[in-house]
């Protein structure tokens, strides 16, 4: 079918939608940039059979609906209508949510239901249940709307609240009235669930110091107490509060726009230094337990030879600090005796590379790439290097760019089923390092690998274990993606031909070596890194600019706009790689057999 989906945003969730349903082999276009009149043109240009609305925040418009089946993707339950589904769901302690299917009509989220589906909601932030829970279950609903059009008899259920199955109702906008916090009352837990409930935007506001941030990034924490309200502790950029019966850490801070000047999100100790200068920053052990309450960004559990490297950085963003204390963590927990290292990622994102927003924020932007790409390789390097263990990478979120990358410097890489994969840097005006041009063609050809860094899609983890870009994916849900790759590891390290793997792994890394040493990889992209920062050319640095102040295009890019391609010359500028040797395309499918 030609599918046209309808966006305010290439988000997370639109790539999930665009990458299931063209494997699904269905012809899909997309529009992103929504007025009426942008949106009417798509649709004469395309001619869908079928219009899928996975994140539009305008009323569809009647020529559009009147003469199309145009499914709206809402975030909420049977019944339930209004632009903060999710922020609702989290602030009124929902134990359960859902997708529903529905047909555009005259009224906003009031037509006919073509499928809904529930799921259990989990206790974390409105943008980690869109990315998970929600993406699932809006893949199921699409499909089941999808089989139900095709059949061509189906008739999808009008909104009837007296059904007993119909339990939501219309809610208004939340205000920031609604999520306030008042520290002097609210308990650490509801203040929590108010940032989350408005995490990853609009973030809550509040006032420190007189000034007015929006607050992102809350964990409850177990130990620490002060007077309610007060900042009490700081780590790694993050600040501690207490509440009157306990205290948070809020990792992130946006300043309140002030007339035209924006601000964006930053780690909150770096928004708010100044005033922090006599606050203690807390040094805490790799060894934290998973059930312990508090802010932890890197994190080490072990168990039966198998060593889990946690490191769960806000957004998948990874500064030149964070590179450098991860790199140092995996060093650290090689000289352990396990054999298995499980590289974990967090649990929202795996890794979107080098921390743009940082790198906006810094005195000195081409400085501070340069300072966080060479952070970022040398982390890469210690995985690539590692001869004492096998490494694995356990993708269970989403990755991008450098990300990606930095998973294929593991001996087997494994990704829940459902995250979504970006494995190019081109739309960010970047060549790229984390020596891609040694693992990406290794894994999956050099023509592949040319075509992947160009093409800039998003991927589905089926599409990426099948070029082999990664060895599996399995797991919905997170819990069952973790219980699946600790039998992995564990299984691994168990196996009696542990010993003859690690041998075989020490062989072909020194093989590799001998034919193109990784030094000369990282020296030629660097090189062309170096361009791309310092250069008279901007290009990246106007991206990253649009990027991190989220400047949204004027039209659809052309790759992903099918519908506008004829009319278009095609886009210049393609990757090309360097001459690349290695000793075969992959070394590492042995290692699970
Ligand atoms: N640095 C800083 N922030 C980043 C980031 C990065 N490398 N990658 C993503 N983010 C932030 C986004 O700004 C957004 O912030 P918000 O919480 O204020 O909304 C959040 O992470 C989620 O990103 P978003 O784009 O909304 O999520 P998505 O899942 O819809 O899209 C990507 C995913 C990865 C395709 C997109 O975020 C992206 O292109 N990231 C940049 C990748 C990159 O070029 N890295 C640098 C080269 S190594």
């Amino acid at each position: 079918m030609r599918i046209l989906l309808l966006s305010n945003a290439y988000n997370s969730l639109t790539q999930r939608i665009h990458v299931e349903l063209a494997y699904q082999g269905h012809n899909v276009s997309v529009e992103l940039t929504l007025n009426t009149q942008v949106m009417a043109e798509a649709v004469e240009l395309y001619q869908p059979n079928l219009i899928i609305a996975s994140f539009v925040k305008m009323a569809i418009p009647e020529v559009i609906w009147r003469r199309y089946i145009c499914i709206i993707i809402h975030p909420g339950i049977k019944g339930d209508r209004g632009p903060s589904s999710l922020d609702w769901a989290i602030l009124t302690d929902a134990e359960e949510w859902g997708v529903t299917a529905l047909q555009a009509t005259g009224e906003m989220d009031a037509g006919d239901i073509w499928s809904s589906v529930n799921f259990k909601m989990p206790s974390r932030s409105k943008s980690s249940v869109y990315r998970t829970e929600v993406a699932e279950a809006a893949i199921q609903a699409i499909l089941e709307t999808i089989e139900r059009f095709e059949s061509g008899h189906f008739i999808p259920e009008p909104l009837d609240y007296s059904r007993e199955d119909v339990k939501g109702c219309l809610r208004p906008y939340m205000k920031q009235e609604v999520r306030g916090i008042d520290w002097a009352s609210d308990s650490a837990s509801t203040i929590v669930k108010k940032i989350r409930a408005a995490d990853s935007q609009p973030g809550v506001l509040d006032t420190i110091d007189g000034e007015a941030y929006y607050l992102y990034g809350a964990h409850q924490e177990d130990t620490l107490k002060g007077t309610p309200g007060e900042i009490i502790a700081q780590q790694h950029g993050a600040i501690c509060r207490a509440t009157v019966d306990g205290a948070v850490w809020i990792s992130h801070l946006k300043q309140k726009k002030r007339g035209e000047q924006s601000f964006f999100k930053l780690p909150a100790a770096m928004v708010l230094s100044e005033s922090l200068k006599d606050i203690p920053e807390l040094t805490r052990s790799l060894k934290l337990s998973s059930t312990c309450k508090t802010y932890k960004e890197i994190w080490y559990e072990e168990k039966n030879d198998v060593g889990y490297l946690h490191f769960d950085f806000y957004n998948g963003a990874m500064s030149a600090d964070q590179c450098n204390r991860l790199k140092t963590a995996f060093l650290n927990v090689c000289t352990h005796p396990t054999k298995v290292i499980v590289l974990m990622g967090g649990q929202d994102f795996w890794s979107n590379g080098i921390h743009l927003n940082m790198i906006e924020a810094s005195e000195n932007p081409a400085d501070e790439s340069w300072r966080n790409i060479n952070a970022m390789n040398d982390l890469v390097l210690s995985i690539l290097t590692a001869t004492t263990h096998l490494v694995l990478a356990a993708m269970q979120g989403n990755a991008a760019a450098g990300g990606v990358m930095l998973a294929l410097a593991a001996d087997q890489v494994y990704a829940r089923r459902g995250i979504v994969l970006n494995p190019h840097y081109k739309r960010m005006g970047l060549y790229g390092s984390e020596y891609w041009t040694y693992s990406l063609p290794k894994r999956v050809g050099h023509k592949k690998a040319l075509e992947l860094t160009n093409n800039c899609l998003p991927m589905s983890t089926k599409v990426a274990q099948e070029i082999g870009l990664i060895d599996d994916c399995f797991g919905q849900s997170i819990v069952s993606f973790r219980q699946q790759i600790e039998a992995i590891a564990q299984g691994m390290a168990q196996s009696p031909d542990y010993e003859h793997r690690l041998a075989l792994k020490r062989e072909m890394r020194l093989t590799d070596e001998r034919c193109k040493p990784l030094e000369d990889y990282r020296k030629e992209e660097l090189e062309q890194m170096k361009l791309n920062f310092y250069s008279s050319e901007q290009s990246y640095h106007v991206a990253r600019r649009n990027f991190v102040y989220k400047i949204t295009p004027s039209e659809t890019p052309l790759h992903l706009a099918k519908h506008r391609q004829f009319s278009h010359p095609s886009e210049k500028c393609a990757v090309v790689l360097p001459n690349a040797k290695t000793s075969q395309k992959s070394t590492l499918g042995f290692l699970h057999r």
